[in-house]
């Protein structure tokens, strides 16, 4: 599969949890969706299910996608508890089995013209206790959108993510700020402009959205 101009897969990381990975991860799905393709949504793991979100990441994922993919299609490994995934696990009396996530993002891939991978935290969270997010990315082998926020502090976040995924041999197809607000402080411009400049990298920024309406999405590519 080509990793570019909307074909093949990826997969969509941050600068940490919260930060807006599957707003970007659905508006990447909906605009390759909105082309015609067939998408897939793969997400390795998915917890906090007890909170009870009005949306959990995987249907908001599908939704957008317009995916027909079960839960466990789509995120093999779902838990109750707000914990990362490796303590999730745990506290199941389980461990995330690697080999399952690679063949399950396969088989994912297989019955689709494309992927949208979602992360789960940050690159160096753990899923297992020796395997890693950003080991995940590696195996999979796509491109990453780097999800960060437009404020202070987003340079040296956005920076380390950068290294520590160019550091493992992945590439960085582009990194997303979000929300970015209609008129940006002179601040977030000088961020958008200095993570560019400095890491080397494309940059977008994404509107505040009505998450309930895709068709008023703006179109986001790699
Ligand atoms: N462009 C945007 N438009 C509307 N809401 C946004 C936008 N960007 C971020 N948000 C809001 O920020 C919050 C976090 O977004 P999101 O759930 O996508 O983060 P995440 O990184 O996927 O979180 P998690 O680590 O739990 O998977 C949500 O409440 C979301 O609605
Ligand atoms: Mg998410």
């Amino acid at each position: 599969m080509s990793d570019r101009s909307g074909g093949g897969g990826i997969f969509v990381t941050g600068t940490g949890t919260e930060v807006g990975k599957t707003v970007v991860a659905a508006v990447l799905a909906h605009t390759l969706a909105a082309e015609g393709r067939g998408v897939a949504v793969f997400k390795p793991c998915v917890t906090g299910l007890d909170e009870n979100p009005p949306e959990a990441d995987h249907e908001l994922l599908r939704r957008a996608a317009g995916s027909d993919q079960s839960d466990e299609q789509i995120a093999p490994y779902r838990y109750g508890p707000p914990a990362s995934p490796h303590l999730a696990a745990a506290l199941a009396g389980e461990e995330i089995d690697p080999e399952r996530l690679r063949a399950a993002a396969r088989d994912a891939a297989d019955g689709a013209d494309a992927i949208v991978c979602e992360g789960v935290g940050g690159l160096l969270v753990p899923l297992a206790p020796d395997y890693l997010v950003r080991d995940l990315a590696v195996d999979l082998g796509y491109p990453l959108a780097i999800v960060a926020s437009p404020g202070l502090g987003t340079i040296n976040h956005t920076l380390l993510t950068i290294a520590a995924a160019r550091a493992a041999g992945l590439e960085v197809a582009l990194v997303v700020l979000t929300p970015w607000p209609e008129h940006p402080s002179e601040i977030k411009e000088s961020n958008r402009e200095t993570i560019a400049a400095v890491g080397k990298v494309e940059v977008r920024t994404l509107p505040t959205l009505d998450l309930g309406a895709p068709e008023t999405w703006p179109q986001l590519s790699w």
